[in-house]
């Protein structure tokens, strides 16, 4: 495909980095993950960073150290991914599905305040495609009850000139292939409270009070004690040193999608027939997706319709996302149709992510552009 949806950026600096580890005889979780953990924390001021194997695996692992359970509910924006709502229900608690901004596709802080009841336990705004969610609000509106934010799209991200990472109680990131720093797949889960970074970093590996590496460390090479049945989520210094060299490139990495975002915004502004989403003056997005919202209304031809044309001219698009409440699983365990949810259930149907990534050139950008504006002056109503 001549401009693919995404291209990772790999250099010779994250190839070296790698093969350092491979040649280390360490390759496991170790000193290189423990330096990772200490840069992002220091990149996004958090007290704490724990890595893990994923940003699913992160969520997971702070509510886990919430103590949730059978009866408890958790809300989560219905505009997401699986993995936001889906760690909810490993814990036993009920997702509790709430509708999302127009503007921006953040979770719509009034949506929350209407889904608070007694049983409301955690809420889980996602900073979607690397925009803030609206903290201020939702911090006034959660009062006492922990905020995990998902920030899978969201590094670096600012919100009022604060770092995604540093605001609630615990943040989730993913380093999977497509986000702005990659070590394939890999997430960190960051937090200002001891007792969730302690418990956390438990429950990532075995709920086991000292980790292979620790032990290594120490001399003492075997002993340990199970103190809670956790789960297996650590990250490897493979991994991790894949991370420590794409996080020295991710200032380059992220300034180059938001040249790239903000040239697509200058070229759609002129398209009546495509509204992109809106990022408030006060956020500095990592901009991991671009999305265009097709007005239907001035088309002649529908979202998919539109995908296949630009797949026609070799332009690689993705989705994101079909929403919660439209999956089968959601539909059939709490009886959801498109009317309980119609901001998301009227934006799915506008919505085609565009190829956002370091290492398009002018041309590729270009090319998107014109196969967008061709497709539309083709089909105008
Ligand atoms: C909003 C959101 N949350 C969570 C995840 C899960 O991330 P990971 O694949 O690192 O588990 C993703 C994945 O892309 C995501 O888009």
């Amino acid at each position: 495909m001549p401009v693919p949806y995404h291209r990772p950026s790999i250099t010779n600096a994250e190839t070296e980095a790698v093969q350092k580890v491979l040649e280390s005889g360490w390759l496991t979780t170790g000193k290189v993950t423990a330096e990772f953990e200490g840069e992002i924390a220091a990149r996004v001021g958090s007290r704490y960073a724990v890595a893990v194997n994923s940003a699913t695996a992160a969520l997971h692992i702070a509510l886990a150290s919430l103590d949730l359970g059978p009866g408890d509910e958790v809300i989560v924006p219905t505009h997401t991914f699986a993995a936001t709502s889906e760690v909810v229900i490993y814990t036993g608690a009920t997702p509790v599905l709430v509708d999302v901004e127009r503007d921006n596709l953040n979770m719509d802080p009034a949506g929350v305040e209407a889904a608070l009841t007694p049983r409301t336990k955690a809420m889980m705004p996602v900073h979607f495609t690397g925009q803030a969610a609206d903290m201020d609000a939702l911090i006034a509106i959660a009062g006492d009850i922990p905020i995990v934010e998902d920030a899978a799209h969201a590094l670096p991200t600012t919100y009022k000139g604060q770092m995604v990472g540093s605001i609630g109680l615990a943040t989730a990131f993913s380093f999977y292939a497509n986000k702005t720093i990659t070590t394939g797949e890999g997430g960190m889960l960051t937090t200002d409270d001891p007792n969730i970074e302690d418990r956390a970093r438990r429950l990532s590996l075995h709920g086991l009070s000292r980790a292979a590496w620790s032990r290594f460390e120490s001399g003492s090479t075997w002993e340990y004690d199970i103190v809670e049945a956790g789960f297996k989520y650590n990250l490897t210094d493979v991994a991790s040193a894949m991370g420590l060299a794409q996080l020295q490139r991710l200032d380059e990495l992220a300034t180059r999608r938001r040249e790239i975002a903000l040239t697509y915004n200058e070229a759609f502004s002129g398209l009546a027939e495509i509204d992109p989403l809106v990022v408030p003056r006060h956020d500095d997005s990592a901009w991991h997706l671009y999305i265009i919202r097709l007005r239907l209304e001035h088309l002649t031809i529908d979202r998919n319709t539109f995908i296949a044309r630009l797949a026609d001219r070799g332009i690689g698009t993705s989705v994101h996302y079909k929403p919660l409440h439209l999956h089968p699983y959601y539909t059939t365990r709490f009886g959801f149709d498109r009317s309980d949810f119609p901001v998301s259930s009227d934006q799915f149907d506008r919505i085609i992510s565009l190829p956002i990534f370091p290492g398009m050139t002018h041309g590729d950008v270009t090319e998107v552009i014109e196969g967008v504006a061709d497709i539309v002056r083709s089909s105008r109503r």
